[in-house]
């Protein structure tokens, strides 16, 4: 696993999002997320500069995440992969890349909240040593065909990793 991880390492490169990317990152969250991001929630992450994080694989917009760092604490707001590039470790990738940058920003842990319902993605953290914390009661709003839902809370703990600069 650790060789084939690298080979795809390989293939993968990271820039920061700009707003011309809106149109493909709206489209995976139009297609995954039950309640989807506006264009306008977006914008706002971009225009508040937060950790905003285009993966290209193999040259081919393959996924983002969205964090935000405060005092101490990384908060993961929004990750997404293209259906077709799902299941080879793009999304491990993602929640590497903002783990790193955590650890850089003298991150204590870094904090998700996620549907119940969710299983792809609970398995995500899972799988990525996050751990249940909590829960929060009718956390995410209803739309016309949901129902609100409960939120999980995870939460991994990572070591400060000060960089020299
Ligand atoms: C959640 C999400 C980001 C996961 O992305 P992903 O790229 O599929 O994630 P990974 O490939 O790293 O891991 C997912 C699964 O693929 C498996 N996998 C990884 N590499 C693999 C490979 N080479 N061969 C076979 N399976 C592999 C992992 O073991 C994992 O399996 P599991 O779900 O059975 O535990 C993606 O499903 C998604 O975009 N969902 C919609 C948006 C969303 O729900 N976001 C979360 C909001 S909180």
């Amino acid at each position: 696993m650790a060789g084939y991880y690298s080979r795809l390492m390989s293939k993968v490169v990271y820039r920061y999002m700009e707003e011309d990317d809106l149109k493909a990152v709206l489209e995976i969250e139009r297609a995954s997320n039950p309640v989807p991001w506006s264009e306008k929630n977006f914008l706002d992450c971009l225009k508040k500069d937060y950790y905003c994080l285009i993966q290209e694989y193999q040259g081919k917009f393959s996924g983002f995440s969205i964090t935000s760092f405060s005092l101490d604490e990384a908060h993961l707001l929004n990750i997404g992969v293209a259906s077709r590039f799902r299941k080879r470790g793009l999304g491990t990738s993602l929640l590497d890349k903002l783990e790193l940058a955590a650890k850089a920003m003298g991150c204590k842990k870094v904090v998700l909240e996620v549907r119940k319902s969710n299983t792809n993605a609970i398995n995500l953290y899972k799988n990525n040593n996050f751990k249940q914390v909590g829960l929060r009661k009718e956390y995410y709003r209803s739309s016309p065909n949901y129902e609100k839902e409960d939120a999980l809370l995870f939460s991994k703990t990572v070591k400060r990793k000060w960089m020299l600069i």
